[in-house]
């Protein structure tokens, strides 16, 4: 029983590890992937996850593959789950109808709404005039966001009108993020912690997994541009288990009856991002995947068989697995390239020295080049250490980066210190 797995950067690097583990996984497939995952897989550089008909091609010509395992927000924002079924392949991963919910803002924030799910007053927006008028007299700090996917950049926070008034410019007449900002919400900005909690769901029933924090910022003490992740930490301690009773009747399975409800029943992974407010838990944004790098510290504290698990959910039968995690820690600190999250030079060779034990690197933007170890990304290794607490793992994970090395190679020194 063959898997191909869509994507190519850290998280599809840990999803193929936890897989590799199962028994059940015959041959793993990734498209495109990247150096690190050809240890683990055969990779496909040459189809890209848009390339629908070349990867439904790539399906059928290897009979041996049994699932598809769509990673990435674009292809699932585009139908590639529905493309596969179509053509009678099993894929794991919401539809389009569905992955909506991580595809358009506009959509999660009337879904929450409609049903009663905590989340910030907001305001929707497709006429510019009015939302320029409307930023002139809102209460700041707020938040800007263009309503389609943007790459994890289409939020933008503003503290004057000053910076109200340009992002609304950029998004709406400048087309900053193209057509995802043709509509904007513009709402209320939450104070509290942030916390990531992915669930595994096949629409029937909802489990999540344990929980995690992400660090957006590009410099230490969250200074610098927003970036797609510069560490994680698993668990939170800011998550407790009171806190996620509450947050899983109040918030997780109110969201997917509500997908129920909607005729979009949601199966995959659905991630909740969550502030946690004076108030209580509120939604900030939900993603229809593994978030990245928040899965580099989740997974590898699964103790059941992720094959196992993916395959009940294409088969509508999740509530028949017990789901265990280990109860230690997990800290992920990215090595990122000089210049990300703007620009970046790729090609730069990489020397990795002999790893201390138990260290786990997972390669977001790596690639061979005359068979040299090169960056391909802004994101370039995840190192990932396990550890008795987060204090024990992140000493690990920092103490292996001094084996590590590119030019213009950087990273945060603060990963799952400010708890
Ligand atoms: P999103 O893509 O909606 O999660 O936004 C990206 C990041 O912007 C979040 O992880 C938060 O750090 C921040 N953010 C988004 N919405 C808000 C909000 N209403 N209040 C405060 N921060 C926010
Ligand atoms: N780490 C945030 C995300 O995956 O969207």
């Amino acid at each position: 029983m063959s898997v191909l797995v869509i994507g190519g950067g850290g998280r599809e690097h840990a999803i193929c590890v936890a897989l590799a583990k199962s028994p059940k996984t015959g041959k793993l497939y990734c498209i495109p992937g990247n150096a690190g995952i050809s240890q683990v897989a055969e990779c496909v550089p040459s189809i890209g996850v848009m390339e629908f008909d070349k990867i439904a091609d790539f399906v059928a010509a290897h009979k041996d593959i049994t699932m598809t395992v769509v990673a990435p927000d674009d292809p699932l924002a585009a139908g590639l789950v529905d493309y596969l079924e179509e053509r009678g392949f099993r894929a794991f991963g919401p539809r389009a109808n569905a992955a909506i919910i991580e595809g358009s803002k506009a959509f999660s924030k009337h879904l929450m709404t409609k049903y009663g799910i905590p989340t910030a007053d907001y305001r929707e927006f497709t006429d510019y005039e009015e939302a320029a008028e409307y930023v002139k007299t809102a209460e700041y700090p707020l938040v800007v966001k263009a309503d389609g996917l943007a790459l994890g950049k289409g939020v933008i926070i503003c503290q004057t009108v000053q910076e109200g008034e340009d992002a609304v410019r950029e998004m709406m007449v400048d087309k900053k993020f193209k057509d995802a900002g043709s509509k904007i919400i513009v709402e209320e900005f939450l104070t509290g912690k942030e916390v990531s909690v992915l669930c595994f769901t096949d629409g029937q029933t909802i489990v999540p997994m344990v929980s995690s924090q992400d660090h957006k910022r590009a410099r230490d003490n969250d200074e610098g541009l927003n970036t797609g992740g510069m560490g994680t930490f698993s668990p939170s301690k800011v998550y407790t288990s009171q806190l996620a009773d509450d947050v899983y009747r109040d918030i997780i399975l109110p969201t997917m009856n509500a997908m129920n409800c909607e005729g979009r029943p949601f199966k995959g992974v659905l991630y909740f991002g969550l502030m946690i407010t004076k108030k209580g838990a509120k939604v900030l944004e939900y993603n229809a995947r593994f978030g990245d790098p928040e899965t580099q510290v989740v997974l590898p504290r699964l103790k059941t068989d992720l094959y196992e698990i993916f395959d009940a959910i294409i088969d509508t039968r999740l509530s028949d697995i017990d789901i265990e995690w280990t109860d230690d820690a997990c800290v992920c600190v990215i090595l990122a390239s000089g210049g990300y999250p703007e620009s970046y030079k790729k090609g730069v060779p990489i020397t990795i020295g002999k790893l201390p034990k138990g260290i786990v690197l997972y390669h977001a933007g790596t690639a061979f080049k005359d068979g040299r170890l090169v960056t391909s990304g802004g994101r370039v290794i995840g190192v990932t250490a396990k550890g008795k607490d987060i204090e024990e793992a992140r000493k690990k994970a920092y103490d292996a980066i001094k084996d590590i090395h590119f030019d213009g190679m950087f990273y945060r020194r603060d990963i799952g210190i400010k708890l």
